[in-house]
């Protein structure tokens, strides 16, 4: 009967009020899952400015035909809640406490979107960076709590030092990060991570695969373990045409296991519109129980 009530809800309420109930919704369950878990380490924090739709669209932007609601400001804030939430989840299934975190970093950090509600740890050190400057310049100006840096296509992250991060994300990065880049990616993520931290990071896998490839690209992904999509291809997401960046990059699990695995120990690869990796720095002084039940799938 709701689930009927709100179909009808929805075809008759104007579309920027349902996208504002959605947020509200989604900044709510946060909220509250994060004040349960934090206790005494919560702070209540706003969501922080949204920044332009121009930028918006070179982050999140999948196609043409959905530009609108992509680019709005309540979907940026609710996907933004949503995936965050997602992320201290998934924390909790591998016994992390979100209360002994001291420092995050995220590369590729777009405009924050997920990094700005961290800002919810009392006391923790945030840290973000990005290839491109017109993201890092909106970020050092209207979140000033964070730290921002812009890194090279290429390591070395100058900023960073060795083991000096517990927690580490790259959301929707790695589905950009040219193959011949990806390895020295990863192995100076290794290297800044601190010994027993975690490293949360996706990739783009069936869902993509079946949404941008044709049969061929296909065949070709099945073969070689991967398909690059450049920023020229007609089937590239529209961020990517738009120059958000330069590459999309489609990988079996088989592939992103072969590789990833060789510079982390891979506790879940959990299936999804993207696949989301945790990985674990090995810490020889510590034994980590992992979870051996995966982590909930994303439905599509
Ligand atoms: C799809 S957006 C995701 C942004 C943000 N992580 C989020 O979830 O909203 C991809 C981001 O990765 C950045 N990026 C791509 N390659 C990068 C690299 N080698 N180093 C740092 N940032 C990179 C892009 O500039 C862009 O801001």
């Amino acid at each position: 009967m709701l689930k009927i009530a709100r179909e009808i809800a929805k075809t008759l309420l104007p579309k920027s009020t349902i996208y504002s109930i959605k947020r509200q919704r989604e900044e709510k369950r946060f909220q509250k899952y994060t004040q349960e878990k934090l206790e005494l380490n919560y702070r209540l924090v706003d969501s922080g400015f949204a920044p332009p739709k121009e930028l918006i669209a070179k982050t999140a932007a999948f196609n043409e035909q959905e530009l609108d609601r992509q680019s709005n400001n309540d979907v940026y804030f609710e996907t933004g809640y949503w995936e965050i939430l997602r992320l201290f989840q998934i924390l909790e299934h591998f016994s992390i406490n979100p209360r002994t975190i001291g420092s995050i970093y995220e590369l590729g950090c777009g405009t924050a979107r997920l990094l700005r509600h961290f800002r919810c740890i009392e006391g923790v050190r945030l840290v973000g960076s990005d290839v491109n400057p017109e993201m890092i310049e909106w970020c050092q100006q209207n979140l000033p709590e964070i730290e921002f840096y812009r890194n090279e296509l290429k390591p070395p992250l100058a900023f960073a030092e060795d083991n000096s991060f517990d927690l580490m994300l790259a959301s929707s990065v790695f589905t950009h990060i040219p193959l011949n880049t990806q390895e020295l990616w990863l192995a100076e993520m290794q290297r800044i991570l601190r010994p027993g931290g975690i490293f949360i990071c996706s990739v783009l896998g069936k869902f993509h695969a079946s949404t941008l490839l044709g049969n061929q690209q296909l065949q070709e992904l099945e073969t070689e373990g991967s398909f690059t999509l450049t920023s020229k291809d007609s089937n590239a997401t529209y961020s990517t045409r738009l120059g958000g960046s330069g590459w999309d990059v489609i990988q079996t699990r088989a592939e992103v296991i072969r590789v990833f695995g060789s510079y982390f120990h891979i506790i879940d690869y959990i299936p999804g519109v993207q696949d989301f990796l945790v990985l674990l720095k090995s810490n020889p002084a510590v034994s980590v129980v992992i979870n051996p039940v995966p982590f909930p799938a994303q439905k599509f």
